[in-house]
């Protein structure tokens, strides 16, 4: 509908309600990555310690590509997925050999290190540079789908496309950190994967066609593959 408005809302409420992160408001592109890395299977609560002490034994790129193999494990001993952080570190001598121990800004330079897929690319390039990119999670998929009534099974790769183009089209101007991580947040916290989400509250309800057609418990789709 009207595509500003639906921007405006999104941004003002993410800037008064956003939970407070370490990772947050420090535009600092590894802060961005380690932290989008840890909660690709793990909760926030449970990732913000793991964080802090990752950041404290290697505070740079630099010091990361460097780690033993031994203290990275230990670090990451509980949040499970081990090739997570072995891939990490692959990546920061990429960083660090390849950039000079910048992460580069463009999403096909960020692709192409390793365990950077689209989704955190898309994070990286948004939230520590500004870069007008989308960042699709599952969260985003399940607040897209609902605005956008798509009922097209989120698992297959035809919808993920699809939604990531609507996202593409909605991206403001500026403030790309803030809308992605808005619409991350509202899928987190309002837009849940409740049959009934908090859509009283909701600053984007009145986009939302799943909520004028009470489609919220049928949105998303996601089939069994
Ligand atoms: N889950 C994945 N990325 C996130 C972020 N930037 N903020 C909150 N939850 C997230």
């Amino acid at each position: 509908k009207n595509i500003e408005a639906f921007q405006r809302s999104l941004l003002q409420w993410y800037q008064k309600n956003k939970r407070t992160m370490p990772w947050r408001d420090i535009e600092n592109p590894y802060y961005t990555w380690v932290s989008e890395i840890m909660l690709q299977q793990t909760r926030v609560d449970t990732v913000i310690p793991y964080f802090l002490r990752f950041i404290e034994k290697y505070p740079t790129v630099k010091d990361l590509a460097k780690g033993e193999d031994e203290d990275l494990l230990k670090l990451w001993e509980g949040l499970g997925y081990y090739s997570r952080v072995k891939n990490m570190k692959i990546a920061a001598r990429e960083v660090v050999e390849k950039y000079d121990g910048v992460f580069p800004k463009e999403r096909k330079a960020l692709e192409s290190l390793k365990g950077i897929g689209e989704y955190t690319a898309g994070a990286i390039a948004s939230i520590a540079y500004e870069q007008k990119e989308p960042a699709v999670d599952g969260n985003v998929l399940r607040v897209m789908t609902r605005i956008t009534g798509n009922h097209g099974d989120i698992k297959l790769g035809k919808t993920k496309k699809e939604i990531t183009h609507g996202v593409r089209k909605l991206l403001p101007e500026e403030n790309l950190g803030d809308f992605n991580q808005g619409l991350i947040e509202l899928g987190a916290v309002l837009c849940t994967t409740a049959k009934a989400p908090d859509c009283e509250i909701c600053p984007v309800s009145e986009f939302c066609l799943a909520f004028e057609k009470n489609l919220q418990g049928a949105l998303p789709v996601k089939g069994k593959a």
